[in-house]
């Protein structure tokens, strides 16, 4: 207590004496002092303002998505084309509402299950509307007979993936070529295109709102957007940070091609992974793009022998 008195005593004095100290230095230096107050400060305030106005500094243009989703990855996300249309810089394709038309989607099929599960695709395409193709192992009657009135989606072979390690024990080697529909898909250089949309043969999407989703987020920034398994133990063996393509999933145009860039070589070092969902989360986690959760990308993990559908369906 006592010496906490005295302390208390000592720093008074302390303070005091500062005090005392400054003030005639600052007399010293009238000069430097009315400097400083009268000139340099109002300099200071003065570019401070500047800077506030200025088309360079963008701190405050979020885009106009509700933060009711909650994305991190939106937030760490600066800019958005569609707040800058004003600027010297001519408008861009960027610039106008994303639509159906910008979104690239990839359907990842196999040529066995081809005859039943291209009626699920059937039930949600639009072929005058949407652009996208099936990726299949090998060609089936669609892929020669060039009709455009089947009602599906175009159909492409996807590359060979003899050269790629796969060692994973129980799961198949079609994986491969699966998870790089993303990367194949940006390779083909559609115009226009903003979002690359993965989905299963058996998965289900509701295009339309889809859309009004993915317009809310900037595709100039690298986004990987879908949701976890609604299993735990699937989410356990995977991760809670990847998105289940069953569910469908959705890479900016940004993204995807950082992803075709470097994605074969990604394959290569991770030969031990299951399938191809893991296989984009390993490239995801390279890229340092965490997944940015919306729950209407849905798995439908239930156990047993639920209806195997997907479902893109916002509240
Ligand atoms: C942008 O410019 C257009 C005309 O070129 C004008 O009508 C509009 O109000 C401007 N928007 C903003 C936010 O200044
Ligand atoms: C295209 O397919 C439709 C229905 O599947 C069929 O009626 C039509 O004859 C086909 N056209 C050609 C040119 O094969
Ligand atoms: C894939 O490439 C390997 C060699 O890398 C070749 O032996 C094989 O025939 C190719 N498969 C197809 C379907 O072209």
């Amino acid at each position: 207590m006592k010496g906490g008195g005295g302390d208390r005593h000592h720093h008074k004095d302390a303070i005091v004496m500062h005090a005392a100290g400054k003030a005639p230095k600052c007399k010293a230096s009238f000069f430097l002092c009315s400097l400083l107050l009268y000139f340099l400060l109002p300099v200071l305030a003065l570019y401070v303002v500047a800077l506030a106005v200025s088309p360079f500094y963008s701190g405050s243009s979020c885009p106009e998505e509700s933060l009711a989703s909650g994305d991190v990855a939106h937030l760490a996300a600066a800019g958005d084309a569609g707040n800058r249309r004003n600027d010297s810089s001519p408008p861009s394709d960027d610039a106008a509402p994303t639509g159906l038309g910008h979104i690239v989607f990839g359907i990842a099929a196999s040529s066995e299950l081809w005859k039943s599960r291209r009626e699920y695709i059937r039930t949600w395409w639009r072929p005058e509307q949407m652009r996208g193709f099936v990726w299949l192992d090998k060609p089936v009657y669609e892929f020669y007979s060039r009709n455009a009135s089947t009602g599906l989606p175009g159909i492409k072979i996807s590359g060979n993936t003899t050269k790629f390690p796969y060692t994973h024990g129980r799961g198949s080697r079609s994986a491969l070529r699966i998870t790089r529909i993303v990367s194949e898909s940006f390779r083909l250089g559609l115009p226009g295109a903003r979002w690359f949309v993965m989905g299963d043969d058996d998965t289900v999407f509701f295009p339309d709102n889809l859309v009004d989703v993915l317009s809310r987020y900037d595709h100039t920034q690298p986004y990987y957007i879908g949701n976890p398994s609604e299993s735990h133990i699937q989410n356990l063996i995977f991760s809670y940070g990847m998105a289940f393509g069953g569910g469908g999933f959705a890479i900016s145009r940004a993204l995807a091609a950082q992803l075709a860039h470097m994605q074969d070589g990604c394959i290569d070092r991770y030969p031990a992974l299951y399938g191809s969902d893991d296989r984009i989360h390993a490239c995801m986690a390279e890229l340092g793009v965490p997944l940015t959760r919306h729950l209407g990308f849905h798995q439908c993990d239930l156990w047993g022998d639920a209806f195997p559908t997907v479902i893109l369906a916002r509240d």
